[in-house]
Order: C-alpha cells, then structure tokens, then sequence
C-alpha cells in the first residue's frame, strides 16, 4: 500500500529514484510525487495517476544527488494532485507509507499552533508533528523519537530536512522499510525490487528503528536514541528474476513459473521420498487458519488436507474479521498465519493476537523478513519467488502446496501424495500450453456477469477462481456452492449470464452436474472445468488430467487463471495493476 524511495549519492539521482519507484508501482498508483534537493533548495514535483504522468515532468538532465519519492494508494484524501506526497510543512518534507490514525486530533492541535494544510492527508498531518519538534530540539534522531510517541497508526517515511540537504531520514512502524548499501550511494525503499538497480546488500529494518542515511554515511537508531548496528542480508537473484522475461504481462509470467516453483518446494521440503518440512501438526487439537482474499482460499484447502489426512479440526478466517469474533484460545490450538507478503496488516493483527493469548503460530509466508515472518513462532517459506502482478498466481498455487505438504506429512498418505506431486510440474506445464485460453476466453469476455461453481473443495477453487476473474477484468463475478444457487441466486440467471464450472471431484460430480443442468436449463453459458466425461451440459470445456483427488484440484488452477488473465487482456485491462488495487495491502 504506497511505495517509497529515498536515494543519497550519484549527481543523477532523479534516474536512480524513478527506477526505483517505477518497480514499486504494484503497490500503489493512484498518484505519485517526488522531491529532489537542488542548490540547497527542495523542489516538488507531484502528479495525479499512474507514474509516467509524474516522469513527463521530470527533466532527468537536472542534477541533484538526492531525493524521496512515492507512488500512492490512497487512503486518507481523494487520489489528486493535492494529496499525492510528498508532503511539507515548514523545514519538513516527506513520504509516508501506511495511516497515522490520530491525524485529526493532532491536526486539530496543529492548527491551533498556526499550522496550514493544503491536502485532505494524515501525512501533511506527520509532517507538520515533525516540524513542530524540531522547532524545540534540532536533534532529528531524538526529533523522530518523540514523534513517534505522538503518532498511532503505521508508518515507514521517508523524510528530507531543509537543514540537512545532504541527508535522508527514516523511520518505520508496522510498514515495511529496507535500506539498500551502495558504493558511495545508499537507498531506502518499500520494497526489494526498488534496489537492484543499486545493490543487492540490504537491511530490513525493525519497529521504531531511524535511519539517517548519506551518500557515505548509514546510522541507525533505536527508540532509547542510542546507535546500533543491523546485520546486512544479500538478496540472491537479480533483476531479471523480477522482470517480464519477454512475456506480455508479470501475471502470464508467474503463472508460467509455477512448474518451476512446485520442483522447488519439493527439493526443499522432501528428501528421499519423505516430506521434511520444518513443522509438524499432529500435537495439535485445532487448527485455526487465518488470511486475506487468495490466501485464505488457498486456507480453505489447506482446511480441507488438514482435516482429511490429519483429522484435525480446522477453520478458516478472513484476518479482517479474526479479531472481531470470539476465539478460543487453548494452549493446544495452532494457528495459521498465510500471507504471501507478509505484510497484510489484517493478518499481522491477527497473529499479534494469538500471540498475546499464548497461542502458537505458524506463518506461512512468500516474502523472506516480512513483518509476518518475524513476528511467528515459526515460519515455513513458500519459496515462490518476488511476486509483482497484483492478482497472486503463483505465490497461491505455492501456499496450496505448502499446504498440502503439512497436512500430508506423517500421514498415511504421505507416500501417495508425493508420488503424485512429482508428475504435477510436467502437468502444469502441459496445462498450461496445450489450451488455446484466449479462443475460449472470447466466448465470456463481453459478459456482465458470470458465476463460478463448485461442490466441496471445487467450492474453494470457484471462490479463487471468481476473485481472479473480477480483479483484473471488472466484471462481475461471485462463487457459489453449486447446491446453494436454487436457494434464492438462481433467480438471476438468464441467457446472458456465463457459469464456470469446476468439476474435479468425482465423488459428488453426479451432483454438481445435475446443479448445472439446472443452469443450463435457464439458458446461460456454461464452461467446465473438469476430469470427468459427461459434459453434455457444457457449451464449453477444459479437461485437466485425473491425477488423483488430492491433486487434481490444483490442476483446476491453471486454467482459471488464464481464464482470468485472456478474458482481461480481450478487455484491455490492466492486468498487472488493475484499478483500486495494491499489492501489499498494509491498511487495516
Ligand atoms: C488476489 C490477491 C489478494 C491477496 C490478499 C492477501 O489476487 O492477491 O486477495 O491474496 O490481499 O495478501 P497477502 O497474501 O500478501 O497477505
């Protein structure tokens, strides 16, 4: 939610900032804005939408060596010019990531110290608390301190002093914030993307760390303002690995990783034909999975293995709503944290909860030092890869699999499961190339509406399957549990509505079938999704293979989402960054 850049070092640092920044627009493109110190003076440039609109008015020949950046997603304030950041008042210009959530008392004390605000912000709102403490110490590390006793919400800024023009200083709570060394240059950034053009040697820094960074200087502070060291990672990869690779879209292209990715999971989580990942669920009694959106419908298969192969009782909370409900919390329940960045604020409140009644967590986790991965008990990494398209492909078909593995492990069916798992990436790879996606797709593409359904755990797949469609194509769209829709939703079919069958469970496809004939029978369009033979219901099908009941679900996946990705892209959408998204969603 939001992206930053702050650079220190080369006289082209306007380049340096937007290369940097132009990586980041996954998580927020509302708006965007930079501010660059030249001759000792700080200048402002923002702009309303995507961040070529910004580049448009940047004129890279200027030479400066210093600057903060941001692209938006907004928050507090309508997505304009006004409300883009970065954000000054007095000696303080800044950008924020994350909601300062006692903005209006504070802006409200602000005014009565003679404090104007042009935006609707709560960080002009920041920025102002900053510069009324500086007015009192001129010590920004102990400046930056008490300002965030003053301020509650999340934050990680980015901030420019006009009697420092050579330095930027940073903060972070609960909002991501790295630091990325150079050579004789030094960047801080939202996200790792926003370095590699610079280095790969990176700190992540903690809660309530500041950081006062120069071409040649890295400080760092803690709460008590007395220096400390970070230890320095190295991200290993490079920016190709986050690059389109010559595919038309990131999300084509990650959903083309996914053979790869399930070989990886397997070499790190099996060995000789056993599964060795580092945790184990059978010394629990319940199972409480908590996530946002795709990761907790990839939850509600792993509820489905857990309870399968383990006998665990297991439910399945949307984070948002995981603290606003009763829980019981017993010693001998485990819960499950499954985030692909790390950094849902919903989940990361839903962990600190469990945590605080002693329970023990599990985080199941793509970003390596998200927030999430900290803050867990335990930590098991779904290894898919940076992640860039804002609908998640790959990093969902990673925390199935994960999924899977844990409940499969130390079961019965751990031989059988693996056996089968080892033939899924040359399946993948065959699903995904021996459909023509986009002939089919042609026949969905102008509808307004279409129903994804399913029974059991093709319940689950619609559910992912009808959020990828409606994300990145705008078009209407909601699953539902096939026996349900003569309860009331039936009513709205008529012969244009599109259905989407999953069919892979052959146990209750007699069932769903008769559903879809049901359907079929008022005259809508129906697609399926199956392994099965009896599809005189459908005016459209795509087989998968019939692996195994177990696995035959995740090869249900594939095709949704290039359903979703060829019914977008015949749409002109933009797929990678559809509209009012983010990536990391960091607001509550
Ligand atoms: C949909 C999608 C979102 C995320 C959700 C949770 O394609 O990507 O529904 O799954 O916002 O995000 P993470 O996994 O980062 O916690």
């Amino acid at each position: 939610m939001c992206g930053i850049v702050g650079y220190v070092g080369d006289k082209k640092a306007l380049i340096k900032i937007m290369t940097g920044l132009k990586s980041l627009e996954y998580r927020g493109y509302d708006s965007s804005g930079i501010a660059y110190v030249k001759d000792g003076i700080v200048k402002i440039l923002k702009e309303e939408g995507p961040i070529r609109n910004l580049e448009e008015k940047i004129n890279y020949n200027e030479i400066t060596t210093i600057g903060i950046s941001h692209t938006r997603w907004s928050t507090h304030g309508a997505a304009n010019k006004i409300n883009a950041h970065p954000h000054r008042q007095g000696k303080i210009t800044l950008v924020h990531n994350g909601i300062i959530e006692n903005y209006e008392q504070l802006k409200r004390e602000l005014l009565n110290q003679g404090y104007c605000f042009q935006s609707n912000t709560d960080t002009e709102v920041a920025a102002a608390v900053i510069d009324s403490l500086y007015k009192k110490s001129q010590d920004m590390v102990l400046v930056l301190n008490e300002a965030v006793k003053m301020l509650t919400g999340s934050y990680a800024f980015n901030i420019i002093n006009d009697d420092y023009p050579d330095t930027i200083f940073a903060m972070r709570k609960d909002s991501p914030l790295i630091v990325g060394i150079g050579q004789k240059e030094n960047i801080l950034a939202s996200d790792i993307p926003a370095i590699l053009h610079i280095t790969n040697k990176y700190v992540v820094l903690d809660n309530y760390d500041i950081v006062v960074m120069q071409s040649n200087k890295l400080e760092y502070y803690n709460a008590d303002n007395q220096k400390i060291s970070k230890q320095i990672n190295i991200f290993v990869g490079d920016i190709e690995t986050i690059s389109k690779n010559g595919y038309d879209h990131y999300m084509l292209k990650e959903i083309n990783e996914e053979p790869e990715i399930v070989k990886r999971i397997l070499t790190l989580y099996t060995d000789e034909g056993r599964i060795k990942i580092p945790f184990k669920l059978n010394k629990y009694a319940s199972v409480d999975i908590v996530a946002c959106g795709s990761a907790s419908f990839a939850g509600q298969l792993g509820k489905f293995y857990i309870e399968k192969f383990l006998n665990i009782p297991t439910s399945v909370t949307f984070a948002s709503e995981y603290r606003y409900q009763k829980n019981f919390f017993r010693k001998d329940k485990l819960v499950i944290l499954i985030s692909q960045s790390g950094e849902t604020a919903d989940t990361l409140a839903a962990l600190k909860l469990a945590k605080d009644n002693g329970v023990t967590t599990l985080a199941i986790v793509n970003r390596k030092d998200s927030s999430i991965a900290r803050e867990a008990d335990n930590v098991i990494y779904t290894e898919a890869g940076i992640e860039v398209s804002v609908a998640t492909t790959k990093a969902y078909l990673a925390q199935v699999i994960v999924l899977l593995l844990l409940a499969a492990s130390g079961s019965k069916e751990e031989g059988s499961v693996l056996n089968d798992l080892k033939i899924l990436p040359n399946i993948i790879t065959k699903q995904i190339n021996d459909y023509d996606y986009k002939k089919v797709s042609k026949f969905l593409y102008k509808k307004e509406n279409i129903f994804y359904l399913g029974r059991g755990i093709d319940y689950f797949l619609a559910m992912e399957g009808s959020l990828k469609l409606k994300e990145i194509s705008y078009i209407h769209s909601e699953a539902f549990a096939a026996g349900e829709l003569k309860h009331g939703s039936i009513s709205l079919i008529d012969e244009n509505f599109g259905v989407i069958a999953v069919v892979t469970d052959k146990n209750i496809s007699h069932k769903t079938i008769s559903n879809l004939k049901e359907v079929a029978a008022r005259s809508a369009k129906i697609l399926t999704i199956t392994n099965i033979n009896d599809d005189s219901f459908s005016n459209y099908v795509i087989k998968i293979d019939d692996i195994s009941d177990v696995l035959n679900p995740l090869l249900a996946i594939i095709p949704m989402q290039l359903l979703a990705y060829n019914i977008a892209k015949l749409k002109n959408c933009d797929i990678d960054k559809p509209r009012n998204l983010a990536k990391s969603v960091t607001v509550e």
